[in-house]
């Protein structure tokens, strides 16, 4: 291809590579499959390679580029950022009207409504139809440049054009801007719920600290200094605010002008009257848990923009606008102290003990700090009045002491020198957020493992829970997890609260514990860095217990997803001496370990999804009897799942399924795959 020809194919190329982008991202109707996307995009890149100066600012390959930074620059805004005011109950929402109509006697008012998204603010600049800047909201006037981070979004056009249809007294200016001018939208940037999930599974597995909620996550991915973090967190961008000057004269046609130039909205309708408005909320309170992000309520505006200019801005929110939340699932009360808890790993954990409180219908009594960090970010003292909430429905956060309620009695909170339990010295690594407790005797680190050992995706012992592990473990009963399988009826009817009928129902699950899949086996010895997934990898690949605890370092570095620390770590484990003793206890004591047969390859390569309760098993029996087969699961549906298996009452992975047009299976067509 000569220079000129090439230039030619790159133009086109980029054309189609960002109306698939756009299909993919904000349509969600993708036309064609990764792979032959993927391969558009390489030979753009190749092309480029070629000639370096052909590469433009627009380009798709551009999207990750440029040097991690020191500090993000500071960028005024043109208009200033503004703010929503919060009302919760219709009482509020009426009062609103009634205010607003006081100033606009004589006008019948009518209302854009839309979804408020958990995320935070954006401003976006494209001149000349290019993404050139794009901004945090900080204080409402200077935000800050996040630019390189924005661009690694692929909801956000990098190029805007004219692709929908557009209102027809704003096509020519549209077209005018795109050529020659500045055009402003904001909107918010979040994280899917499944990406979030993606994340701390990973996290889990890694054994780092679980993130609290997508918002957060989503926020701290952004003010990420190297755009290769960013990249790596699949953000996504919902515009809800057109800034230019379109000749738009409502907020529905600003929507028209946002969705024509090819970004995302959110659900949205036009409401003649507040009745329509709070029908609206209803429907979407009733969908809320399927979409594949976190709301927490919906935005009312003024619908015509004369009005709304006209109502103004009080303090920091436009009259013309209101946030419609949901029940906050949100609450106050007291931190009665701060606990110190000992992972199995050794990890520290401060958990506030708060005066019980109940919030969206369960009984809060604990919250996790986290960290030293943490503490000392949010400044919780025990006996604060705390803000908690229930974030993404789950495990309870704290959100911030209410320092104005302080009596002076509060107590600041330090981490302890020596560990709570057995007394060793505790250190915090050089650059890590987590102290640990180096002795690996500690009983609480123990009392964990032996948790671990029984756990749901090990052992599976039902019925042995903290309680009765720490009175085992107090007792002297037992000291380790192989000493569980020598404990007779006899030693539990002694402890508190034992009947011959729970000892015996104990004795058996612990019996019949024995028999137990290889990947549970490896799961359950709870080596670093080794969870569900890895275990299974590992059951697959050796097949057998023999092979697994001969191989060498390289043997688990070749294993696919196992990087060199993971290898390193179980190497060591399978060598150590101690643990070298501790598995030939095991085959002493019985243990039969259902080893992968290499026939069962029934499911090879095949990817499902579970969503909603089957009759016949339960969800971890679901799983694993797909990985016996050698098939997958994953916990989020996309292009790559093979099948969602739906039971009843599936959630929000039925929905993308079917949008992306996997294929769905009931129980009874599952149990016949499986047969
Ligand atoms: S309109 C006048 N629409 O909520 C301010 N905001 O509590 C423009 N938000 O700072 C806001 N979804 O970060 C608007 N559909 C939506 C929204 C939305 C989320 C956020 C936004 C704003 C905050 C106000």
């Amino acid at each position: 291809m000569t220079k000129q020809e090439t230039k030619k194919r790159i133009a086109k190329l980029k054309k189609v590579i960002n109306h698939h982008n756009h299909l993919y991202h904000v349509l969600d109707k993708p036309e064609i499959n990764d792979a032959a996307f993927d391969s558009l995009k390489h030979e753009l890149y190749k092309l480029e390679q070629q000639y370096p100066n052909l590469i433009t600012f627009d380009s798709p390959t551009q999207r990750v580029s440029g040097k991690a930074l020191d500090k993000f620059e500071k960028v005024r805004h043109k208009k200033r950022m503004l703010s929503l005011e919060d009302i919760f109950y219709k009482e509020e929402l009426e009062a609103w009207q009634e205010r607003i109509q006081k100033l606009v006697p004589n006008q019948k008012l009518d209302y854009f409504t839309e979804l408020k998204i958990d995320g935070f603010a954006i401003a976006l600049i494209y001149e000349n139809g290019i993404f050139v800047q794009g901004a945090t909201r900080g204080d409402g006037k200077i935000g800050e440049n996040v630019t390189q981070n924005l661009k690694t979004i692929n909801s956000i056009p990098l190029k805007i054009e004219i692709r929908e249809k557009m209102p027809l007294h704003m096509l020519s200016k549209a077209e005018s801007l795109l050529k020659k001018g500045k055009i402003e939208i904001r909107g918010e940037v979040y994280m899917a719920k499944s990406v979030f999930e993606k994340i701390n599974q990973e996290r889990e597995k890694q054994n780092l600290s679980l993130y609290a909620n997508p918002r957060n996550t989503a926020a701290g991915s952004i003010r990420q200094l190297n755009p290769k973090i960013a990249a790596s967190r699949e953000l996504e961008f919902l515009a809800y605010d057109v800034i230019t000057n379109f000749g738009q004269k409502t907020h529905k046609q600003e929507h028209q002008i946002l969705q024509s130039l090819g970004f995302k909205t959110s659900q949205d309708e036009h409401c003649s009257s507040l009745n329509k408005v709070i029908s609206f909320r209803q429907k979407i309170k009733r969908i809320r848990k399927k979409l594949p992000y976190q709301i927490d309520g919906i935005v009312i505006s003024v619908n015509d923009n004369k009005i709304f200019d006209k109502l103004g801005v009080v303090g920091k929110a436009p009259r013309g606008s209101v946030a419609f939340k949901f029940p906050a699932k949100e609450a106050t009360t007291i931190v009665e102290d701060i606990v110190i808890q000992i992972g199995r790993t050794g990890a520290l954990t401060p958990v506030a003990h708060l005066k019980p409180i109940r919030l969206g219908g369960i009984l809060i009594t604990r919250a996790t700090l986290h960290n030293e960090d943490e503490i000392k970010r949010l400044d919780i003292r025990i006996g604060d009045t705390v803000i908690i909430q229930r974030a993404g429905d789950v495990i309870p956060d704290v959100v911030k002491a209410i320092k104005k309620l302080r009596t002076g009695n509060e107590k600041k909170f330090q981490m302890p020198k020596k560990c709570p339990a057995c007394g060793s010295l505790i250190i915090r690594p050089k650059n890590e957020v987590i102290h640990r407790c180096f002795n690996k005797k500690c009983g609480s680190m123990q009392k964990q493992k032996i948790a671990h050992f029984v756990s749901k995706k090990g052992f599976e012992i039902g019925g042995l829970g903290p309680k009765i592990i720490n009175q085992l473990m107090d007792q002297g009963l037992i000291s380790n997890t192989s000493d569980l399988f020598s404990l007779e009826q006899g030693d539990l009817i002694s402890l508190e609260r034992f009947a011959e009928k729970s000892a015996k129902n104990l004795i058996e699950a612990i019996g019949k514990s024995k028999k137990i899949p290889f990947s549970k086996f490896i799961f359950a010895l709870g080596i670093r860095h080794v969870g569900e997934e890895t275990a299974i990898a590992l059951a697959r690949y050796f097949g057998s217990l023999e092979k697994l605890r001969k191989a060498s370092i390289n043997e688990f570095a070749n294993i696919e997803d196992v990087g060199e620390v993971v290898a390193k770590s179980i190497y060591q484990w399978f060598n150590s001496k101690k643990n070298k003793e501790f598995i030939d206890k095991f085959i002493k004591l019985g243990i039969e370990i259902k080893e992968l047969k290499p026939a069962k390859k029934k499911l090879r390569n095949i990817v499902f999804v579970l969503t909603g309760e089957l009759d016949s098993m339960t969800r971890e029996q679901t799983k694993t009897r797909i990985r016996q087969l050698s098939g997958d699961v994953s916990s989020s549906v996309s292009r790559q799942t093979n099948f969602v298996v739906a039971g009843k009452e599936p959630g929000s992975k039925y929905d993308k399924a079917k949008k992306l047009g996997v294929k769905i299976i009931n129980e009874k067509e599952f149990l016949k795959m499986i047969e």
